[in-house]
């Protein structure tokens, strides 16, 4: 097992990549704190890792209030024992038009999808850098190259790949590296939100390899990153996107 009895954490873990990042973790040996607003799909992915064998600590709330994530690590060390991985996973998308888009959509995306991102990663960094290891990925999207309707969701994901870039820097002498994941068009309910015709044209005409990708295909690079199979793996945003570097 590439994880043997290391502790993580993954954000937004009741449905979607979360929870298959969570499962797939945890088949490697990872002991998981989840979180997520979803307290239903929460307990669900909870009783899936336990039933691997492994400890689980399952706690609702969101990445933008400071408060909780500074609690989610603290109960993180106190009853799984360690700190060794963080999956900083929840997003949302509150897609319009630029000349549309109200301050709360833009602040709600930014809230969540960068200043969660920024919580989760200072609150985590701070024991490992006293312990000298640790193993952060931040998802990002292919959405940071552009995408038409998502101002808020693009700039928080380039923001998301610069902040990767920065900590990695920061904390790769403290034995702690730092890497990003940006998928394409992926098979969870975020992308429900997309018109079922422009989906079948997305995987008939852009996606080289003619399909959505399914969730567990962006846990395996999750995985990957945070195992010692990527030891000098460093301050890198991969793109896992079947070749499609956009969307329409
Ligand atoms: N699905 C895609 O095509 C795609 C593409 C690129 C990037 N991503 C990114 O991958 C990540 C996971 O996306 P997904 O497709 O699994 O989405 P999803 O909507 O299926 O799951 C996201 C999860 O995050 C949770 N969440 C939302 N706000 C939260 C908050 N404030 N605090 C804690 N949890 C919160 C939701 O309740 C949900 O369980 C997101 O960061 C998303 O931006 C997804």
């Amino acid at each position: 097992m590439r994880l043997h009895d290391r502790v993580a954490i993954v954000t937004g873990a009741a449905q979607g990549i979360g929870a298959a990042t969570a499962l797939r973790l945890a088949e490697e040996g990872a002991h998981l704190a989840i979180c997520d607003l979803n307290q239903q799909g929460l307990a669900q992915v909870a009783d899936q890792v336990q039933a691997l064998g492994r400890r689980v600590l399952a706690l609702e709330g969101s990445v933008a209030d400071r408060a909780f994530v500074q609690d989610m690590v603290r109960q993180t060390q106190e009853r799984l024992g360690g700190l060794d991985i963080l999956v900083n996973n929840a997003g949302i998308v509150r897609d319009v038009i630029g000349h549309k888009m109200s301050e709360e959509q833009w602040d709600q995306v930014i809230d969540v999808n960068l200043k969660g991102v920024f919580n989760c990663l200072q609150a985590c960094m701070i024991p490992m850098r006293e312990q000298g290891s640790g193993a952060i990925v931040n998802l990002s999207s292919v959405s940071r190259y552009g995408v038409a309707g998502q101002f808020n969701y693009a700039a928080a994901k380039g923001g998301v790949a610069s902040l990767t870039a920065a900590a990695a820097k920061e904390l790769g002498s403290k034995g702690v590296r730092v890497n990003a994941v940006a998928p394409g068009s992926i098979d969870t309910e975020m992308l429900m939100t997309m018109p079922q015709a422009k989906r079948e044209m997305l995987q008939k005409l852009v996606i080289p390899l003619g399909r959505l990708g399914q969730p567990r295909e962006v846990a395996n690079v999750i995985l990957f990153l945070v195992s010692d199979e990527a030891s000098y793996v460093n301050g890198q945003t991969i793109n896992v996107c079947g070749g499609a570097y956009t969307r329409i």
